[in-house]
């Protein structure tokens, strides 16, 4: 019984810390919900998160508020088209090594890399992520998803990465879904214009009144030992057998009802077997939960952004829905 209210304790401090971090998003940007709420779960479950949309929706200004809000070493980076790696893991540096006699003598130069950037950050924003050259995209991605350079285990948490949408004019070099794989949550944003009259407004009424400030530098709200507390907390959150079989439910109907093929879809047992279990507890969490309900099938709809075809992801939360309602 102490236990069980010990762990309840612990559970709303942690949904405390995040909502004081959500708290510090709503100030400083009006609007995207859904970019906000993934934000958070991406980093209570130290995933990855790729936030996709049209310029000036405040993209770059929530990844760097979440980013600043949190008390983690941080990393932010602009790619562009002559994006070296050096520029992304560290200085190149070289060294000048008198050889042994038994070596031969005389001297030899080498190169190495002073680790820096995505190698020792806990957080990074990866901002216009499609600009960067295939190369030095390529080692980057892979460094995200293993989390390792060489042998060497980094210790990034979650990579934040942004994009101008790529099927339109402000396509650069087309991201493959393989590579949008990386990032375990997925967003498309919109602007507020196209969103509604509403929260158009309120920006309107923020800027006139000086509300919206060009460079905001806000203080961390979120401690290191927050975080350390959310990965022992995801242990502990119960995932109920019938969200367990909601699960499988919701994904079996988009391959059954929804034509998702492993030709034009991308739902792998890893993401959705594994990450997506992960991030339902981190949902839980983030409403101080210790207990996953059915409307946490909710993350489904972020995992699938850019993993199934765009017409059968405007149907994701009426099948997720549809579930919930037979569970319920
Ligand atoms: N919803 C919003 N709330 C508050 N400020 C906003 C909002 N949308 C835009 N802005 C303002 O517009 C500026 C531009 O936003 P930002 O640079 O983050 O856009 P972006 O999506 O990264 O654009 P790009 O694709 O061109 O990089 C912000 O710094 C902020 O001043
Ligand atoms: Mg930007």
């Amino acid at each position: 019984m102490t236990v069980a209210i010990d762990l309840q304790a612990k559970v709303e401090d942690l949904r405390r810390a995040f909502s004081a971090l959500r708290g510090l998003l709503d100030e400083h940007v009006v609007g995207h919900r859904e970019v906000k709420d993934a934000l958070l779960l991406a980093l209570i479950c130290r995933e990855h998160v790729y936030v996709e949309g049209p310029p000036g929706t405040a993209k770059t200004r929530l990844s760097e508020m979440v980013s600043l809000g949190s008390r983690l070493g941080f990393f932010f980076y602009q790619l562009h088209r002559d994006t070296r790696l050096a520029e992304l893991v560290g200085d190149t540096v070289l060294e000048r090594r008198e050889l042994e006699p038994e070596e031969g003598g005389g001297e030899r130069i080498h190169q190495r890399i002073e680790p820096g950037g995505i190698l020792t950050a806990e957080i990074c924003v990866l901002d216009d992520i499609s600009r960067a050259p295939g190369e030095a995209l390529n080692v980057l991605l892979r460094i995200l998803n293993e989390r390792k350079f060489g042998e060497q285990t980094i210790p990034l948490m979650t990579a934040i990465a942004t994009s101008n949408p790529m099927d339109d004019e402000y396509y650069n070099e087309p991201l493959d879904p393989a590579n949008i794989d990386r990032f375990a949550l997925q967003l498309r944003v919109h602007g507020l214009i196209q969103s509604g009259a509403e929260e158009a407004r309120e920006l309107v009424d923020r800027f006139a009144e000086g509300a919206v400030l060009e460079h905001p530098e806000p203080a961390p709200v979120v401690n290191r030992e927050a975080f350390d507390l959310a990965l022992d907390l995801l242990a502990e959150v119960e995932v109920p057998p019938a969200v367990r079989g909601g699960l499988v439910d919701v994904l079996r109907t988009l391959v059954l009802e929804h034509d998702c093929t492993e030709e034009n879809s991308l739902l792998t047992d890893r993401s959705f077997l594994v990450k997506a279990v992960k991030m339902m507890k981190g949902r839980a969490l983030l409403a101080g939960r210790t207990e996953v309900v059915p409307e946490d099938l909710a993350v489904l709809s972020r995992m699938t952004t850019f993993r199934v075809p765009q017409d059968v992801h405007a149907e994701v939360p009426a099948v997720i829905g549809r579930v919930i309602s037979k569970l319920g």
